[in-house]
C-alpha cells in the first residue's frame, strides 16, 4: 500500500528478543512472539502492521536461543513480498539496546521499530508512511498505565514521558511502535542503563521530546501488549471475535474470501 508519493526511505525493525519472564513457563523453551494468539503466532500481528505500511526491508532482532525458530518460521520474506534480515541480541539489555543492533541495517534511513508482543488493531500505515523527521509515538488510553511508558499530553503536545511510573501522570500508554529518524542510533549510543539495567526506549523518545521533535497520535481502536497471561488471553479472544464478525459480514454479503477483509 503506497499512501504517500515520496516518503523518506524507512526500514522496519521487529524487536522480539527478551526473556519473556512474565509468561513462564510458556516461554521456557519458546520465544514469546511465537506463542499462539488464536490462529497464528503473535509475531505475525506486529509484522502485519509493518507490511500494511508497505515496508520492504525488515530486520528481526531476537536472542541467541530463539533466532533459529524465528528465522525458520518467517523465512526470507518472499512469502510476504519483502525482504527479511535477522540479527542476534546476545543479552536482553533493553529495547533500545535491541534497536541499536539494527543500526547498520538501517543505513542512515528512518526507522519504524515495533515490539514483537504488540498487537495493533488499527492500521498505522498513514502515519508511518507520512513520517518525515524527529520521533512519533502511538498512545492508547489504558486502565493500568503503571505497566507501561506513560505519556502526558497538553492538547496534541507531548509534555512528559516516563517509563513505568509509580504515580502515572496520565492514563495514556506509550505503545510499542516507534518512528524515529536515524539520529536515534546516536541517542542510544549515549544512553546510560536504567535502574533495572536496561537501555530504555522511553529514553530515546524523551530525547526527541527534549529537542521539541516528538509527535504523538492517540489510537482509537484496540491495542494489546500481549506480554502477560491475561493480555495474551484477551488478545486471542479479541482476534477470534473480530474474525467471526468479518466472517459473518462476509456471509451476509456473499463474499467468498473473508481473509482480505480481516483487520488483523
Ligand atoms: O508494550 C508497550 C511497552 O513496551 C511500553 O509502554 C514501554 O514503554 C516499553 O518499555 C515496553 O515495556 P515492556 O515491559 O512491555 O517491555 P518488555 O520487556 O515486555 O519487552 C517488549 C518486547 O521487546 C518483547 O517482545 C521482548 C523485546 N525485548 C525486550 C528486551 C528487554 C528485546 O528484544 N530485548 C530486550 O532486551
Amino acid at each position: 500500500m503506497k499512501l504517500v508519493n515520496n516518503p523518506p526511505p524507512m526500514k522496519g525493525v521487529l524487536i522480539c528478543g527478551g526473556s519473556g519472564t512474565r509468561l513462564r513457563p510458556l516461554t521456557k523453551v519458546t520465544n514469546k512472539s511465537l506463542l499462539p494468539v488464536y490462529d497464528k503466532p503473535l509475531v505475525l500481528y506486529p509484522l502485519q502492521t509493518l507490511l500494511d505500511a508497505g515496508m520492504q526491508d525488515i530486520i528481526m532482532i531476537t536472542g541467541t536461543e530463539h533466532i533459529d525458530q524465528i528465522a525458520s518460521f518467517l523465512g526470507s520474506g518472499t512469502e510476504f513480498g519483502c525482504h527479511f534480515s535477522y540479527k542476534v541480541q546476545d543479552e536482553p539489555k533493553g529495547i533500545a539496546h535491541a534497536l541499536s543492533i539494527a543500526e547498520e541495517f538501517c543505513d542512515g534511513e528512518n526507522v519504524c521499530a515495533i515490539l514483537g508482543d504488540n498487537i495493533f488493531f488499527e492500521n498505522l500505515a498513514e502515519k508511518i508512511c507520512s513520517f518525515q523527521k524527529g520521533g512519533h509515538i502511538f498512545l492508547k488510553k489504558v486502565s493500568d498505565p503503571e505497566r507501561f511508558g506513560v505519556v502526558e499530553l497538553q492538547g496534541n503536545k507531548v509534555i512528559s514521558v516516563e517509563e513505568k511510573p509509580i504515580k502515572p501522570k496520565s492514563n495514556l500508554a506509550q505503545t510499542g511502535c516507534y518512528l524515529f529518524d536515524n539520529r536515534c542510533f546516536d541517542v542510544i549510543r549515549n544512553l546510560a542503563p536504567s535502574a533495572r539495567g536496561e537501555l530504555e526506549i522511553t529514553d530515546v523518545t524523551k530525547w526527541f521530546l527534549e529537542q521539541g521533535e516528538l509527535c504523538a497520535s492517540v489510537l482509537q481502536d484496540e491495542w494489546i501488549d500481549a506480554g502477560t497471561f491475561e493480555s495474551l488471553h484477551r488478545a486471542a479472544i479479541q482476534v477470534r471475535a473480530r474474525k467471526k464478525e468479518v466472517a459473518e459480514d462476509a456471509k451476509e454479503m456473499g463474499v467468498k474470501s473473508v481473509q482480505e477483509k480481516a483487520t488483523v
